[in-house]
């Protein structure tokens, strides 16, 4: 019998719902994001990212089941991420949940938003394991192996601050609007790389750093302003993109040497970064690797990642009972 998961995503700044079909088949996905008024204030403002999922929930899942042409009881399960995100969001969808499992006497499932990432890959392709997983997000950067559904092994995570936490930062004092990533990539294409800036080099661990770059570059904006010289914004975005993203091909590749797993998935809101994207496909073709990336909607937060992320645990019945809560951290 077919499989429907109403899935639910509010951790961060977009509140969004979609119906799921066999943990692949995206029925219908909604999504209403509130970056326009978090750009106001140069970042995400938690409180006001709260209140704005409280607003949208009822008009979000009204339009998700209209798309479809749906309705509740029809469904086989009701998912909802739990955690990492901003606690206040997360509960939001959270209670959400639960009403209409309460009310529809559905299972509710619990899903990682990470691992909802991840599963984004399974959506128009077919992952197969073993695999590597690289998540990079505004939160997170890690590198994994997958050896099947929801089995992990952790090689590696930033010591510090995340890939696309310094995507942000850097367009901040390079006078770019939030979100900063696609703004960086954007202004990257028009510069060439004539900054020297520093790699960090941890070449024997599976661990990445962002930390001294970001301060490389917020140093180098703020010394040529005191000097008052211009700096060159293309060329630095550009020399930024590039050492960022050797930071994540050289832990790939070392992952391609030693492990001998011969497929890739990328992951979460920087995977939508065509750079990253054209230097992960020449090292899956150096290693003769084969290399999964999810479509551009499904690389940045939405719903239907979370119905095929949830679909493996209604499977194997692994349902969350009523005390399932919202959690800040939640590394996989
Ligand atoms: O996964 P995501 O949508 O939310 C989190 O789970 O954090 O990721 C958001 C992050 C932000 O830091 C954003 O700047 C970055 O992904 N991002 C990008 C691009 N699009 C989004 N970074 C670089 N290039 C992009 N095109
Ligand atoms: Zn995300």
């Amino acid at each position: 019998m077919d499989v429907y998961i109403l899935a639910i995503e509010s951790s961060c700044d977009e509140t969004s719902m979609a119906i799921v079909k066999n943990g692949k088949e995206v029925i219908s996905l909604v999504i209403a994001s509130q970056m326009d008024t978090h750009a106001l204030y140069g970042g995400v403002v938690p409180e006001i990212a709260s209140r704005m999922h409280t607003e949208a929930i009822t008009m979000v899942l009204e339009e998700t089941l209209k798309k479809a042409q749906m309705k509740i009881e029809d469904m086989s399960a009701i998912a909802v991420t739990c955690k990492p995100g901003l606690t206040g969001s997360l509960i939001v969808g959270i209670e959400a949940a639960k009403t209409l499992a309460l009310m529809y006497d559905k299972p509710l499932i619990g899903v990682n938003h990470l691992i909802g990432h991840i599963y984004a890959n399974n959506i128009e392709n077919e992952m197969e394991f073993p695999m590597l997983a690289l998540v990079v997000s505004g939160g997170h950067t890690e590198l994994l192996i997958m050896e099947d559904d929801y089995k992990f092994k952790k090689l590696g995570e930033t010591l510090d601050d995340a890939i696309g936490e310094c995507y942000d930062k850097v367009a901040r004092v390079l006078d770019l609007k939030y979100p900063g990533g696609p703004n960086v990539e954007k202004l990257a294409l028009e510069g060439e790389h004539n900054y020297d800036l520093p790699h960090p080099v941890m070449d024997d661990t599976y661990n990445f750093s962002y930390s001294g770059l970001k301060s490389a570059v917020i140093n180098l904006v703020h010394n040529s302003k005191q000097r008052g010289e211009e700096i060159n914004r293309a060329d630095l975005a550009c020399s930024f993109q590039e050492v960022a993203i050797d930071e994540l091909t050289r832990k790939v590749e070392k992952a391609f040497r030693e492990t001998n797993i011969k497929r890739l998935v990328v992951a979460g809101g920087v995977s939508a970064n065509k750079y990253l994207k054209g230097e992960m496909q020449k090292l899956c073709d150096k290693y003769e690797a084969q290399l999964l990336i999810p479509r551009l909607l499904y690389c940045t937060d939405n719903a239907a990642m979370i119905g095929a992320a949830a679909y493996p645990l209604y499977l194997r019945k692994e349902f969350s009972d009523f005390s399932l809560n919202a959690s800040s951290i939640g590394d996989i």
